[in-house]
């Protein structure tokens, strides 16, 4: 836990989606690690005023909400040369957190839709990198995490938009890792696991009794991050997932179960 602590010690970050669920958890973790200087960037306006004010109540000044809509590259860049003035030049790490579950019926999508959610969840992430990337560069290096979801290797029914997505931003975010590996940048792709949060109540579902909180994903995703983990697996059914979904060895169960979920969703039990 310590060598945990030490890499965010002093450091700069940046967290997209960070005025609630995980994203908020890893800005509260990583003050709590003694992070220098933690921006949160969201387009909530309510919460972002609200948990920056908290935050700079338990630790004073070490805070700034910035309000940002990833899906805007202006907005973004703009955000981030914000989040450097306030971080005296430096930032250490960008988590690009934003997203959005995007469920639906295939055959009931239009490309708008299908727009939206690349708008989200994978063009958001694509606009901070390109944003952060030449500060990381002049300052000598630094660590991007992209957070993408268990469902990046177990594609379920009537969530194409959200598999495609965060399998979209998995692929980005781990041919990084190597073309910038020698500048001294980390990129690592980070699941949270099933967790507790808003996003559950946006999609009309209710998180699963056996979710865990915020902070247990947060704290998860940093220890992975701490090490330079390429991928960090937030639970066990992420892990098992991961595991097992590509593996021919496994396709079999993989298919059952899949379609075993497909059909339950199907009759209206939603199911993860
Ligand atoms: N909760 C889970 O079980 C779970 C599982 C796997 C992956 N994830 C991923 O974790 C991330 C965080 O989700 P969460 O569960 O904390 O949900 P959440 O709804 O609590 O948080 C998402 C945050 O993103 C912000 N946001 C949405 N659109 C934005 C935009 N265009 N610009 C700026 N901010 C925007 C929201 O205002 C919110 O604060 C998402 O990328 C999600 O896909 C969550």
């Amino acid at each position: 836990m310590s060598e945990t602590k030490e890499y965010y010690r002093d450091k700069v970050a940046v967290v997209t989606g960070g005025a609630s669920g995980i994203g908020l958890a890893l800005a509260e973790t990583m003050l709590s690690y003694g992070a220098k200087r933690v921006i949160l960037a969201d387009f909530n306006d309510a919460n972002l005023a609200r948990e920056t004010a908290r935050l700079n109540t338990a630790y004073p000044d070490r805070t700034l909400g910035v309000l940002c809509n990833v899906t805007k590259e202006e907005d973004v860049q703009s955000m981030i040369r914000k989040a450097a003035d306030f971080g005296a030049g430096r930032i250490d790490f960008l988590f690009n957190n934003a997203g959005a579950g995007f469920g639906g019926f295939f055959a009931e999508l239009t490309n708008q839709d299908w727009e939206k959610a690349f708008a989200l969840n994978f063009y958001g992430a694509l606009y901070g990198i390109r944003a952060v990337l030449p500060i990381m560069k002049a300052q000598g290096g630094g660590h991007i995490v992209d957070i993408i979801s268990g469902i990046a290797f177990y594609p379920m029914a009537y969530q194409t938009m959200y598999a495609a997505t965060k399998a979209a931003l998995n692929g980005l975010t781990l041919a990084l890792r190597y073309e910038f590996w020698d500048d001294h940048i980390r990129f690592t792709s980070a699941t949270p696991g099933t967790t507790a949060t808003a996003i559950w109540s946006t999609g009309g579902v209710e998180a699963p009794p056996t979710a865990q909180t915020p902070a247990h994903s947060a704290q998860t995703i940093l220890a992975g991050v701490a090490k330079n983990e390429r991928l960090v697996l937030g639970d066990e059914g992420d892990a098992s997932g991961a595991r097992s979904c590509f593996n021919p060895d496994t396709a079999p169960s993989a298919d059952e179960y899949l379609l075993d979920n497909a059909r339950k969703r199907r009759s209206g039990q939603w199911v993860v």
